[in-house]
């Protein structure tokens, strides 16, 4: 790595593929201008691409913008190592549905719902049990950071401080617009620090399993939110995920967290899962964006008490490189981007789809104003003030419009012709048997 990081963009781009980035993608990207770690990931998301065959042609601005001004403050180096809990509401609806109608699940009388590595506030955990409950589901989060305090400031960035007060974690409020969060996040956090100790000391001593709130000037202060979130049905452990002490889940959801770690954890990770289930449970592994698009997933189903790789599935958009997250990779890639490029890779190189499938996600982009391409083919931002939620739900339609004309049955029958055993899954996201890639 430490050779790749003495090299410029260009040469990066040039090397893995094939022509330099466009000025104006690669001024969004300043890479230059970033830390050792955030370098490091562009490029991992180079190689990627590389095998994936995207051409610089085919980034996107959001990509490219993601890479210059989310990736440096998110990954876990700007924390101390410490893993982001970021989470948002709404993120799994679709796994949701993927968990009630999945054809592979075999569930026992009162299934027991496991999720690793949930996220604090834990939104999509709470999300997953306010669908399952009515099926009769029992919902468990697992994560090993729920933070004690947690403050919000009135435009809704917020912080989290551990038992003995100290700053742990701040999580912008995701506003495109607000470009002074982005470009001067430090003013932020430190106004969030400051008024965190003027509220902690109004409040009473800290009485570690109490839930509190108070409220001033717009900022709240949380104790012990986690507790907030229980009730008969759910219920939360602060643990690693690999030492719940649970053995009797019928699915265990690992989501955005796999990419975290080394190989050699990932795989620990899935043997432990493993222990967890019930026979004829499912993990499931793999990631996507916090608006909830860009899925990409493993299922693996627990058969005479071994893992068995069943379903790799995406959501058609990853096809076109709009998110950070279709190949984020902070490790070795884990086994959902392996796939991912390696399919991708095939889909982008049918003449039978490709060219055809390109074209009319570059008229929906342009309809939906989220970008154009200029008189050199580069695509461009249409409205660069455009809000995080704006883009997000732009982004959604766009898919929804791309899926309904067809394109995702488009891409099963592109794999098809290229020899592979490729299906529409139970909620219409690209599937293919892992095995077939081994
Ligand atoms: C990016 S968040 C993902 C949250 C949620 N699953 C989602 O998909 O939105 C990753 C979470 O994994 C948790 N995590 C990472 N390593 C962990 C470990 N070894 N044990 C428990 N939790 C862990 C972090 O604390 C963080 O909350």
């Amino acid at each position: 790595m430490k050779q790749t990081q003495s090299k410029t963009l260009e040469q990066l781009a040039t090397t893995y593929l094939g022509s330099p980035i466009p000025k104006y993608l690669a001024d969004l990207m300043q890479y230059s201008k970033q830390p050792p770690y955030a370098q490091e990931f562009t490029v991992r998301m180079l190689q990627l691409m590389q095998i994936a065959k995207v051409q610089p042609k085919d980034i996107t601005p959001v990509l490219a913008w993601s890479l210059g001004n989310i990736i440096p403050r998110i990954l876990p180096q700007a924390w101390d190592g410490m893993v982001p809990p970021i989470t948002t509401t709404g993120r799994h609806l679709k796994f949701d549905a993927y968990v009630r109608v999945n054809p592979w699940l075999k569930t026992t009388e009162n299934p027991l719902f496991v999720d690793l590595g949930c996220g604090f506030p834990p939104d999509t955990t709470m999300d997953s049990a306010s669908r399952l409950v009515e099926d009769n589901w029992r919902i468990i989060g697992v994560d090993r950071s729920f933070a004690p305090f947690m403050l919000y400031d009135p435009s809704g960035h917020y912080a989290c401080f551990n038992a003995n007060n100290k700053f742990l974690y701040y999580q912008n409020n995701m506003q495109i617009s607000d470009r002074a969060s982005f470009e001067n996040p430090t003013t932020i956090r430190t106004n969030l620090i400051e008024k965190f100790h003027l509220l902690r000391a109004e409040l009473p001593q800290f009485i570690s399993e109490e839930f509190a709130h108070i409220e001033k000037d717009g900022f709240q202060l949380f104790v012990n939110k986690i507790k907030d979130y229980e009730s008969e049905h759910v219920s939360f452990i602060e643990s690693d995920i690999v030492d719940t002490g649970i053995n009797n889940a019928d699915i265990v959801r690992c989501l955005n967290v796999m990419y975290y770690f080394e190989e050699s954890v990932q795989q620990q990770i899935v043997e432990k899962a493993c222990n967890t289930l019930n026979e004829g449970g499912v993990l499931l592994t793999g990631g996507n964006d916090p608006a909830g698009t860009h899925a990409c997933y493993l299922l693996r189903q627990k058969e005479n008490s071994q893992l068995v790789t069943k379903e790799f599935a995406f959501s058609l958009e990853n096809l076109i490189s709009c998110s950070v997250v279709t190949f984020f990779t902070i490790h070795q890639p884990p086994d959902h981007s392996k796939l991912m490029a390696k399919t991708m890779g095939i889909i982008r190189t049918d003449e039978s789809f490709w060219p055809d499938f390109s074209k009319r996600i570059d008229q929906l982009m342009e309809e939906k104003e989220l970008c154009k391409r200029d008189s050199n083919g580069v695509l461009q931002f249409i409205n660069d003030d455009i809000t995080y939620a704006d883009l997000a739900q732009r982004t959604r339609d766009l898919w929804l419009e791309a899926n309904r004309e067809g394109f995702g049955q488009g891409a099963v029958d592109s794999l098809k012709r290229a020899g592979y055993n490729a299906w529409q899954n139970c909620i219409k996201d690209i599937a293919l048997d892992p095995n077939d890639f081994e």
